[in-house]
């Protein structure tokens, strides 16, 4: 068997004939933590690109190599590897245990049948798949049994992926998002994943836009396996002491969520549709008349003249503008949508100048390829260019004109109602022509990025932009949210897996919509619902056109009454939840985490779908069955505060905790320091100058100098909350301390004095 090999410093290059043509394999110590491994085609002046990674990081890891007839031996200070002849990769932590083995695929993917049982199968309505077979290139590692694995994105199913299948297409398919085999691919593509077993932790991130496929044990439980269907098979393995770690070099490469713009943290309202300005502005008094506080009002696509992006219907919103200043004064913002797609229509402007400028996707013969969105007979803009992003990223003018605050991005898989684009559209980028095939799972990544560099430019505020679609590294450009769920219970459960995943693989700012989007909710559901994402960055709640009304002073007092409680106590952890904001923006940890994220050695924790913590203070254990007024609740180690008596519980345990509807299963670290405001109605700077300290000692006690444990500290954050004045320094860090010989106990220094606005008031309560 052929086996040439060449190395440098930071990289081996092998050339074997099981390579297709005249690629070679290429290995390269990115940092002493990260190895990519991918392929080269044997064509001159090949350059690959990645849409996910932008900077690599600037110092690059080295190898020390070594070689014996069987196979070449590379280490960095983290890890090493032995490459095979046969390009069998084995890698090693420091002390010599094996993390991470390939092995020859041996899986047997499905029965094999023949094309008359194929048939019988479609016949009855089964699904039979046969693209699964048709990988370019497939790396089939090995399971030792003991593994767990988290991340890609926001997939159905639960917390561990382990046992299932997936496929990176996004996809947008309307019925009940469940577990496989119907939904291998939901909107987005985020093919990064951990595994994680006893002290053993490394994510893999699968660099390749075309469809790919992804296998955890679920076709062999001795394997798992992710393979592409065309492109350069191209990975990383990313290696870390600890789940954190993993994420933070995934994040070192693919990016962070920038901090947002404060009010973005607060509640939205949404609709399909909010259809006209009295309308709006009828809701927005409700929100004053039954004291909810609010930040946003989100504008589905009936806001638009014929669905026409960039328009407004003058007959419904005769003044966008006018509208977006009357809602200002109670200090609500406007969020509108925008679909890629535009209407095919001689004098629509959009339309017009993206003709005359050849911005929209071609057929292989360089006509205009037409398919129907929205407004009906649509043509797609080719966001691979850059051109065109900044032509579409100009556009954000028209909303920002009109007091628009965000913009979110719908529909960008793409979606189509004539059936899917073909896969040999093609897309022009700068220096290729692209084909649908090949960038179809990062359409909605470009779409963002052209939007938040739009409303960057153009507001000069820290952009805000929702997504359906994305792929890895979207966070640098854009919140997520998990597309149309339905009013259903099985969809509440999904949203803790959901958001939990998304937060592992790099997209931390994410929410599902609250109360279901599809199908009607219940009052007991829409209860549940609020409560179990009390703590969610992304706190909107949006429901379908034909669904009963969603807002929730349609229901009863209860209901009512329960609702604002939950969106109160969202908003008196707002700054907490931006001091986490913070910490994701320099860290990429997210704000919501999985158990395991902080215990990773307690066993119980693993496959938790069911609670999480918000930063590591916070454990939130939700009701998510219909009926059921006690639940099991498992406390890591430690004393817990349980929120709503007070009560301390020592964890290491699970307990029964009883939650009538009213009652979400709330508990605090003890020991905790947390940044709290008082009762607000919105995010105005002018109602964020107050803040409330609170201190949840292990033991309690109303005098601070009777608690054992009050040498911890808190570090919070304060910015204006706006713009990027953060970048040159415009910013306060204060530390706060509760000391037993100090009157009310807090201490408070402020240990970066860069934002003039200081708190009016920082007052400390021990709870
Ligand atoms: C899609 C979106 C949904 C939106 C609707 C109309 O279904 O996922 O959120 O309301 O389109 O724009």
């Amino acid at each position: 068997m052929k086996f040439k090999v060449k190395h440098q410093n930071s990289s081996v290059t092998i050339k074997n004939d099981k390579l297709p043509g005249n690629s070679s394999l290429h290995i390269d110590a990115i940092t002493d933590n990260i190895i990519r491994i991918h392929t080269v085609p044997g064509i001159e002046d090949y350059k690959s690109h990645s849409f996910a990674i932008e900077n690599m990081p600037e110092t690059p890891g080295s190898f020390n190599i070594s070689s014996n007839k069987h196979a070449i031996t590379a280490a960095t200070n983290c890890v090493t590897l032995k490459i095979k002849k046969s390009l069998q990769i084995d890698i090693y932590n420091k002390k010599g245990s094996l993390v991470c083995s390939d092995i020859e695929d041996n899986t047997n993917i499905a029965d094999n049948l023949s094309e008359e049982e194929i048939t019988q199968l479609i016949q009855e309505g089964h699904i039979a798949d046969t693209s699964d077979m048709q990988f370019k290139y497939k790396i089939t590692k090995k399971l030792t049994g003991n593994e767990v694995f988290y991340g890609l994105g926001d997939k159905t199913g639960f917390l561990d992926k382990k046992g299932y299948n997936y496929i990176m297409w996004n996809s947008d398919n309307p019925d009940p998002h469940v577990e496989n085999p119907t939904f291998r691919a939901l909107y987005k593509s985020v093919p990064f994943f951990i595994v994680h077993r006893p002290n053993c932790t490394y994510g893999i991130f699968l660099d390749n836009t075309y469809k790919s496929y992804f296998d955890f044990g679920c076709s062999d439980a001795g394997s798992y396996s992710f393979a592409v269907t065309d492109g350069e098979l191209d990975y990383y393995f990313i290696y870390g002491q600890s789940i954190k770690e993993v994420i933070r070099n995934y994040t070192s490469l693919t990016g962070r969520s920038p901090l947002p713009q404060l009010w973005t943290l607060g509640y939205h309202q949404s609709r399909w549709s909010y259809s006209s300005a009295n309308e709006v502005t009828e809701l927005a008094d409700s929100f004053k008349k039954y004291n909810i506080p609010c930040d946003a009002i989100h504008l589905d696509i009936d806001y638009m003249d014929k669905y026409k992006v960039f328009t407004s219907s003058s007959g419904r919103f005769p003044s966008l503008n006018s509208l977006s200043n009357k809602l200002l004064q109670d200090g609500i913002k406007l969020v509108s949508i925008i679909d890629p797609g535009v209407k095919a229509e001689d004098g629509y402007y959009m339309y017009d100048e993206g003709i005359n400028n050849n911005y929209f996707a071609t057929t292989e013969d360089g006509e205009i390829y037409h398919n129907a969105v929205w407004p009906g007979d649509s043509v797609f803009p080719a966001f691979t260019s850059s051109q065109v992003r900044q032509w579409w990223g100009e556009k954000t003018n028209f909303l920002i004109n009109n007091g628009i605050a965000g913009i979110w991005n719908d529909m960008n898989e793409p979606a189509s109602f004539n059936g899917p684009l073909p896969d040999n559209i093609i897309f022009p980028g700068d220096n290729k022509n692209y084909t649908h095939k090949e960038i179809h799972n990062v359409y909605g990544h470009l779409m963002a990025e052209a939007t938040y560099n739009g409303l960057k430019e153009n507001s000069h505020k820290r952009p805000f932009v929702i997504t359906r679609a994305c792929y890895s590294g979207s966070q640098k450009y854009t919140t997520v949210w998990t597309g149309d769920n339905q009013s259903i219970w099985a969809h509440l459960k999904l949203a803790i897996p959901q958001m939990l995943n998304l937060g592992m693989s790099g997209l931390p700012f994410c929410g599902v919509d609250i109360g279901g989007f599809g199908s009607n909710t219940t009052p007991e559901l829409l209860s549940r619902w609020i409560e179990a994402c009390c703590f969610s960055p992304l706190f909107r709640n949006h429901s379908a056109k034909m669904t009963r009304r969603q807002e929730p002073w349609t229901f009863n007092k209860s209901t009512l009454d329960i609702y604002r409680k939950y969106v109160k106590l969202h908003y008196k952890f707002i700054p907490y939840l931006y001091d986490l904001c913070y910490e994701e923006s320099l860290t990429g940890i997210p704000m919501l985490r999985p158990l395991v994220m902080e215990y990773e050695n307690d066993k119980n924790v693993q496959t938790c779908n069911d609670e999480y913590l918000v930063g590591n203070s916070i454990l939130v254990a939700p009701v998510t069955s219909p009926g059921v007024s006690v639940r099991s609740v498992y406390l890591p180690k430690g004393i817990w505060v349980d929120y709503n008596s007070g009560k301390r519980i020592k964890g290491g345990r699970y307990i029964l905790y009883h939650a009538p509807l009213d009652v979400c299963p709330i508990f605090i670290k003890g020991g905790s320091i947390l940044p709290t405001y008082p009762d607000i109605p919105n995010l105005d700077m002018k109602n964020t100058r107050r803040l409330v300290i609170e201190f949840y000692p292990s033991e309690y006690s109303q005098d601070p100098s009777q608690c054992t444990n009050n040498s911890c500290y808190y570090m919070h954050y304060q910015d204006n909350g706006t713009d990027f004045k953060y970048q040159t320094g415009e910013y306060n860090l204060y530390k706060f301390s509760f000391s037993p010989n100090r009157p009310g106990g807090l201490k408070t220094e402020l240990t970066r004095n860069g934002y003039k606005e200081k708190y009016k008031s920082i007052s400390a309560v021990t709870r």
